[in-house]
């Protein structure tokens, strides 16, 4: 994991992913936690599909904003991913970063997938990757081809 600042990131797509997923928070369903989350996920076609957390009354049920923007990518036929960039403001020095069901969810897609944190109101970015993040994966290529009787 490598700490710095939106001033210091010099690549121009990885700016403008970190942006939009600052922006993608604005659209949070968050009546109970108050807590906006904006993810953007970048495909390799160069597309960006953006997410945010989604909130139910039957809190468990909450959506976070890594799993709705991948749902929303798939369901479009959107499959190969090259980043993604999460934004949350927290009150302490903390940058959010995905919960275990996001990174099983993403790592589906790319296990080695760059993973750019943002807190957009103090700049400060932290960029990992999933291979950090969830290490010794259960991935896809794990699956006995027997189970299938293939
Ligand atoms: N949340 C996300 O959307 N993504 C994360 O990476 C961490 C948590 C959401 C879930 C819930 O709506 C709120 O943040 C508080 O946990």
């Amino acid at each position: 994991m490598e700490n710095t600042t939106l001033d210091d990131i010099k690549d121009a797509s990885v700016r403008s992913l970190l942006e939009t997923s600052a922006l993608a928070r604005s659209k949070a369903y968050i009546p109970y936690s108050k807590f906006a989350v904006g993810a953007a996920l970048l495909a390799t076609s160069g597309q960006v599909v953006t997410g945010c957390n989604v909130e139910n009354v039957s809190f468990g049920l909450t959506i976070c904003a890594e799993r709705t923007a991948i749902v929303k990518a798939v369901s479009e036929g959107v499959t190969t991913f090259s980043a993604i960039a999460v934004s949350a403001v927290s009150k302490n020095e903390f940058i959010v970063s995905p919960c275990g069901a996001c990174r099983q969810v993403l790592a589906e897609f790319n296990a080695n997938l760059p993973v750019y944190l943002y807190n957009p109101e103090n700049g400060k970015v932290c960029i990992t990757s999933m291979t950090v993040l969830l290490p010794a994966a259960v991935l896809p290529a794990n699956l006995n081809d027997a189970l299938f009787g293939n």
